[in-house]
């Protein structure tokens, strides 16, 4: 296992700048989570730390040992991709034992850790079988018992379970996070789906545009978004966003209703000035039904979508959009003009995006 440290990273593909100056550090044992939006650079990041590309400018180190230069085959890492890239010609037990076979270790250890690895992955029935014989989170499952067996000093996976079913995405994410556990290994894994994010992440970094918009722990970013960007990225449903203006001691939105800055508010937004544009963020779960007299704003509901256990209702605050998810199978009937607290919110800058406190 080893740490690993991003610095000043930039890289430039011809004239297209991908990723404008990066700085990243990864704790030994620590599973790191890329996460952002399609086409922001993570995929290109994680090629950068395995050597798969030079970077343009800036450099990797794992531990106080400067990478920059190394190639792929150097570096002790292991990598697991969306596709799983089995030799077809050899078998599960073939397949596992190759890279160890290259780096001419002897058999009775290949064989004792091939042994080790299966069981740990619930796939000693397969290995004889030929990868057209696997399904395809089988296959996904021998992917990573290939690299495992390896016991690289970092596990890099890009997007590994984009290829799965929606329940055995749950099942392998759980596998994934108790092998590096068990393994005392030290991971990086991109992905654009903030759930696998939320739930594996030890440090969580958010990118946009090639740029690291906010890095921390899962929940502390949750709860303390930066900037617009990551408070809507992180989350499902993304963050209500309602404009807004400070005025005498309120947050009055501009299509009506307010929220009053009082009690820990008061101390939590003392610097928002009298007239500042401000994007107040509300989470679904963070508004409550209440009586038109207790109100902060009154939503219209659109349209209802029942999940099971709680509803969204997808709502309209004058010209703003706004979910709320409520308790119960039950939601208001379209059209129908609903009185809501808000329990929690954050208020953002209009101009810049960038966060003003929470509360
Ligand atoms: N070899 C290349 N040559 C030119 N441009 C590239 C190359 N590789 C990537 N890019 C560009 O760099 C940007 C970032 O790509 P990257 O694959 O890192 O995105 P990503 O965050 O992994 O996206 P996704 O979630 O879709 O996989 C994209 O605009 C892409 O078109
Ligand atoms: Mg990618």
């Amino acid at each position: 296992m080893t740490s690993v440290h991003i610095k000043a990273v930039e890289k430039r593909f011809g004239e297209t700048a991908v990723l404008h100056g990066i700085d990243a550090e990864i704790p030994q044992g620590a599973f790191a989570v890329l996460v952002g939006p399609s086409g922001c650079g993570k995929s290109t990041l994680l090629r950068l730390i395995a050597g798969l590309e030079q970077v343009s400018a800036g450099r990797i180190f794992f531990g106080e040992k400067d990478v920059t230069e190394l190639p792929p085959r150097e570096r002790d890492i292991a990598m697991v991709f969306q596709s799983y890239a089995l030799y077809p010609h050899m078998t599960v037990r073939e397949n596992m034992a190759f890279g160890l076979k290259l780096r001419k270790t002897d058999q009775a250890t290949i064989d004792s850790r091939v042994d080790e690895v299966a069981g740990t992955l619930d796939i000693e029935h397969l290995l004889d079988r030929y990868p057209r014989q696997l399904s395809g989170g089988q296959r996904q499952r021998v992917a990573m018992g290939r690299a495992i067996v390896r016991r690289p000093a970092l596990f890099m996976f890009d997007e590994p379970l984009s290829n799965l079913d929606p329940a055995l995405r749950t099942q392998v994410r759980v596998d994934i996070r108790k092998l590096h556990d068990a393994h005392d290994s030290t991971s990086v894994y991109v992905t654009h789906d903030q759930v696998e994010a939320m739930t594996l992440a030890d440090i969580l970094f958010v990118l946009e545009g090639g740029h690291v918009q906010q890095s921390g722990p899962p929940l502390e970013i949750y709860e303390r978004p930066a900037n617009r960007f990551v408070a809507e990225f992180l989350g499902s449903p993304a963050m209500n966003m309602l404009p807004a203006t400070v005025r005498e001691g309120s947050l009055r939105f501009d299509a009506s209703g307010a929220v009053p800055l009082e009690g820990p508010h008061a101390e939590a937004f003392g610097g928002l000035e009298e007239g500042q544009a401000v994007y107040v963020g509300v989470r679904a779960q963070d508004v409550t039904r209440c009586r038109d007299s207790d109100a902060h704003l009154t939503a219209t509901a659109r349209f209802v979508e029942t999940l099971g256990s709680h509803v969204h209702v997808h709502c309209t605050v004058g010209e703003a959009s706004f979910i709320a998810a409520f308790d119960g199978s039950r939601g208001p009937d379209e059209g129908e003009g609903i009185p809501l607290r808000i329990e929690r919110f954050h208020v953002f800058d209009a101009d810049s995006g960038n966060s003003l406190r929470s509360a």
